[in-house]
C-alpha cells in the first residue's frame, strides 16, 4: 500500500490552520498539526473525531519562535523519513500607529510572522531538497500587498514575507520544491480579536490618533458581516497541496481583493490615496 503524504501545518489551534489540518486529513494526508498551546488541542480533535480523521493527525507543540521546538520538529520529520508539504500559517495581527507602537512590539510581530516562517522553512528544506520534492505554502495576506493606517507592524511583516517567499520560490524550483503564497482578504477567525493589543492605545481619548483610529475601527466593524468563511481558504490551500506543480506564485482569495490589487497596481498613487481617504473618513 502506498504510504500517505505528510503535511506540516503551523498554528493549527484555530482558524485557517485548524481547518487546513482537517481538510488535508480528509484528503488523505497524514498531518503534523502544530500549535504553541497544547491545551487548545481539543477543538481540533473534536472536528477530527466527527469527520473520522483523527488517526491521521499528530499534534506537536510548536511556537514558531522557539528554536528548541523547531529542533523537535526536525526529529519528527527525520523519524518519518519524509515530508511533502509545509503550510506556514501561524501568525497574528498587531495593530497600532507607529508612534504608539514600541520597537519591541514590532520585533515580536516579525519574530512570529516573518522569522518564524524562515525558521520552520529551514527545518524542512534539507529533507525536501534531498527528496527532490515538496511544497511550501506561506499564508500571507492582502496586507502583504497593500498598506493600511494603524496596522503597520502586521502589514510590514507580511510585506517582508512576500519578498522572502518570492526569493525562496526562485531558489527552490530547480530542486523540485514548489513554493506559493496564499493572500486572503478578511475572514472570520480569531485573528482580529487577538490582535487589538496596541490598537487599543490609539483608541483612547488621550491619543492624538484616537479620532483617526475610531474611523478605522468603524470601517472595519462595517465590513465584519462580509468577512468570508475561512473554510474557503483551507480548501484553496489543500487544493494547492494536491497539485503537482503550483502556478503562479500568488493566490488571492476573498471578496473584492482582486479589485484592490488591480487598482493599486494601475492607478497612480495620488489617486489611490485620495480615494482611500475619501472612503475611510467620509
Ligand atoms: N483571518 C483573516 O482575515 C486573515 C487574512 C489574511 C491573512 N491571515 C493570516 O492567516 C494566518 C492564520 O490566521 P487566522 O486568521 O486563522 O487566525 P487565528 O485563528 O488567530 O489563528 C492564528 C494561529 O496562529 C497561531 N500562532 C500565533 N503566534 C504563534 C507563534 N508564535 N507560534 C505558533 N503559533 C502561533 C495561533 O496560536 P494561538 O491559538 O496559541 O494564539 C493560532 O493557532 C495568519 O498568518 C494570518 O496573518 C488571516
Amino acid at each position: 500500500m502506498e504510504s500517505r503524504k505528510i503535511a506540516i501545518v503551523t498554528g493549527a489551534s484555530s482558524g485557517f490552520g485548524l481547518l487546513t489540518s482537517i481538510e488535508l486529513a480528509k484528503r488523505g494526508f497524514d498531518v503534523i498539526a502544530t500549535m504553541r498551546d497544547l491545551e487548545k488541542t481539543q477543538a481540533l480533535f473534536d472536528v477530527a473525531e466527527t469527520l473520522q480523521v483523527k488517526e491521521q493527525l499528530t499534534v506537536l507543540p510548536l511556537d514558531v519562535t522557539n528554536s528548541g521546538q523547531i529542533e523537535s520538529l526536525k526529529k519528527e520529520i527525520s523519524a518519518r523519513n519524509s515530508v511533502d508539504v509545509l503550510v506556514n500559517n501561524a501568525g497574528y495581527a498587531l495593530g497600532g500607529f507607529c508612534e504608539e507602537t514600541t520597537l519591541d512590539e514590532y520585533r515580536e510581530q516579525f519574530e512570529t510572522n516573518f522569522f518564524g516562517v524562515i525558521a520552520v522553512t529551514q527545518a524542512v528544506l534539507p529533507f525536501m531538497r534531498e527528496q527532490g520534492r515538496g511544497k511550501i505554502i506561506n499564508v500571507s495576506s492582502i496586507s502583504g500587498l497593500t498598506g493600511f493606517p494603524g496596522l503597520s507592524p502586521y502589514v510590514a511583516s507580511k510585506h517582508a514575507l512576500e519578498g522572502f517567499t518570492e526569493c525562496l520560490r526562485l531558489e527552490m524550483k530547480p530542486f523540485g520544491i514548489e513554493v506559493a503564497l496564499v493572500e486572503p482578504g478578511s475572514y472570520q477567525t480569531n485573528i482580529w480579536s487577538n490582535g487589538k493589543r496596541v490598537a487599543e492605545k490609539s483608541l483612547k481619548g488621550e491619543s492624538p490618533y484616537s479620532t483617526y483610529m475610531r474611523a478605522i475601527e468603524s470601517k472595519i466593524e462595517e465590513g465584519v458581516p462580509n468577512y468570508g468563511d475561512p473554510q474557503e481558504v483551507a480548501n484553496l490551500i489543500a487544493d494547492l497541496c494536491e497539485r503537482e506543480k503550483i502556478e503562479p506564485l500568488r493566490f488571492l482569495v476573498g471578496k473584492g481583493i482582486k479589485a484592490i490589487v488591480f487598482i493599486k497596481k494601475w492607478v497612480p498613487w495620488a489617486h489611490w490615496e485620495k480615494a482611500f481617504y475619501k472612503r475611510l473618513l467620509k
